[in-house]
């Protein structure tokens, strides 16, 4: 009964928005449930009205329904899917991403509550190669754009081998990123996009996303809680205590503390950088690695053993609690607590270097991140073989102004370096995403047994292998109807 009471009541709310809104592309409804996760340890997003009377000067102002939702919102969503197209007939592209998809494009503002939150939240990206397509060819600043990932795939760390054909190249015009609470929605918005777009796109591969089942919800495949740490954007949110206030441009293009403001094109202010990545992760060779070489040194259980070693390796243990203020065992209460000493190889010390470091680093090389775990549950026989028989892994979203200072900046300097900054104890790669290379298969770490920091373990099993990526610009939507449809 209660069944069909709600399709009756679906049926009376979407039928007259259906008519009024006339554009094919649009799924009709209204929500009445977030299509974000709440997830404990996790920045919390300002609500309406905390943006509305926010008050911050003219430069760091941000324009929160012409921004896209992703670039500010972080990593919460419960089910994602990235929709890789090419452009195969740019006139009639661009009427119908003027038409319709720029009104279903969602902004900051409307995700703040679930109430003005779409039943599909709709985010669009281009690659440069979807801007020539366009034929816009102003410079946006950024060389890495564009010359596309693919082009410095080697220089990532990555083997090019690894790339899945549709990814590797620059045959990427564009993306799509349709976030929804279930799979269903998503696919009924596709088809909505598929029917409206016709020819003029195709599609070039697809990923979907998902927020892991309980009680592994907002944990990425290895296990740990992600997307603690994260900048707050000054304009649209306070940081909370103990979190890093980053200037607005860092993340979005043209704003206060973007070193390149005054040369950005108009069109672009608003936007941001951003980098995809999908990172497979090799679930059941990580935890045969930990198994194998997790210090003996101390008289701990096996299972203690394991976790404490991967608690290194990541900063962070599994619940997120930081390991510089528990150092022997995860304290789930503690997840959100910041973090100053670890192991220097550890991911988070290496993507955020702090303490121990010659200079203060600023803000500048900030990222805001917005990815999401894609494939299934690692398998019984999958762990019991101790091999990955079926892909899955993040699908890596960062946003921000400079890829050079972001994304690569971490990846290439700090993630693929044994020594940075001349740290006291040479500490090898990041773990965790630090890439073998052709001269150095064998990737070494330091600092994982608190009895003998200097203990170097060398190992050879990869864990994260890239399958490809591109480099997108997300505009601000104004520019959907402005520069890239004319
Ligand atoms: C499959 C690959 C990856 C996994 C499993 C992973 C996992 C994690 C985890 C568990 C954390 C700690 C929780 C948090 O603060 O959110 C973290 C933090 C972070 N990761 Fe990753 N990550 C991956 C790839 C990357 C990549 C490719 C980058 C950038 C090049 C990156 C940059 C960061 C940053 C900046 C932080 C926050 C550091 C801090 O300020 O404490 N991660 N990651
Ligand atoms: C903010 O963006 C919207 C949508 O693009 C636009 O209509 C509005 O004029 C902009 N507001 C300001 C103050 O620039
Ligand atoms: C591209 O689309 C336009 C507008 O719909 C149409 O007139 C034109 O014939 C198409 N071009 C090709 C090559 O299909
Ligand atoms: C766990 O963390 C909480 C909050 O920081 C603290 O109050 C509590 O004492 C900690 N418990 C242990 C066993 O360390
Ligand atoms: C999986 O790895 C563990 C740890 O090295 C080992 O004890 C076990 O025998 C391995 N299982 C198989 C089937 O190889
Ligand atoms: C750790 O061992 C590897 C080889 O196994 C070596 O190349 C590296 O220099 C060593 N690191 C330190 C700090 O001793």
């Amino acid at each position: 009964m209660r069944f069909f009471q709600s399709i009756l009541i679906s049926v009376l709310v979407v039928a007259p928005t259906l008519a009024l809104s006339g554009n094919p592309a649009r799924i009709p409804g209204t929500r009445t449930r977030s299509l974000l996760h709440r997830i404990p340890g996790l920045p919390v997003l300002p609500t309406l009205k905390e943006v509305q009377s926010h008050r911050v000067s003219e430069s760091a102002s941000l324009n929160l329904t012409d921004i896209q939702f992703d670039i500010v919102v972080g990593q919460q969503k419960i089910k994602q899917l990235f929709y890789f197209f090419t452009i195969q007939n740019a006139t009639d592209f661009k009427t119908k991403l003027k038409d319709n998809v720029a009104p279903i494009v969602t902004s900051a503002l409307q995700m703040l509550s679930t109430s003005t939150q779409p039943i599909v939240a709709v985010n669009i990206a281009f690659s440069q190669t979807g801007l020539t397509a366009l034929d816009v060819t102003d410079d946006v600043g950024s060389q890495e754009f564009t010359a596309g990932q693919f082009q410095s795939a080697t220089e990532l760390g990555d083997d090019p081998a690894t790339w899945k054909p549709e990814l590797a190249g620059t045959s990427v015009h564009g993306v799509f990123l349709l976030a929804s609470d279930t799979e269903d929605r998503i696919n009924t918005q596709v088809a909505a996009l598929e029917a409206t777009l016709g020819t003029s796109i195709a599609k070039v591969h697809s990923l979907l996303g998902a927020s892991r089942p309980e009680p592994n919800v907002g944990h990425e495949m290895f296990g740990f809680l992600d997307g603690i740490s994260q900048p707050a954007i000054i304009g649209f949110q306070d940081p909370s205590p103990g979190q890093a206030a980053t200037p607005p441009g860092v993340i979005v293009i043209g704003k206060d503390g973007d070193d390149q403001a005054a040369s950005r094109p108009d069109w672009t202010i608003g936007g941001s950088f951003l980098v995809f990545r999908q990172l497979d992760q090799m679930v059941p060779e990580f935890n045969k690695f930990l198994l194998d070489k997790a210090p003996t040194s101390t008289d701990l259980t096996v299972e203690q053993r394991t976790e404490t070693f991967g608690a290194r390796l990541v900063g962070r243990w599994k619940s997120g609690a930081p390991i510089d203020l528990f150092p022997t065992a995860d304290n789930v209460t503690a997840a959100t607590d910041i973090n100053t000493h670890c192991p220097f190889a550890a991911h988070i010390r290496a993507m955020r270097p702090r303490k121990g470091i010659p200079f203060d680093l600023g803000t500048s090389n900030m990222i805001m991140r917005a990815g999401i775990p894609y494939g299934p549950e690692v398998t019984t026989e999958e762990s019991q073989s101790n091999t990955t028989t079926q892909e899955r892994g993040l699908a890596f979203v960062a946003y921000q102004s400079s890829v050079n200072d972001g994304f690569v900046r971490l990846q290439v300097l700090w993630g693929n370096q044994e020594n940075i900054f001349g740290k006291p104890l040479p500490h090898g790669v990041d773990p965790i995403i630090g890439m073998p290379t052709a001269n150095r298969p064998n990737r070494w770490v330091t600092g994982m047994d608190p009895t003998n920091p200097a203990a170097n373990i060398t190992y050879s099993t990869t864990f994260v292998v890239n399958r490809g990526g591109e480099y997108f610009l997300t505009p601000p939507i104004s520019a959907l109807t402005g520069r890239l449809s004319q």
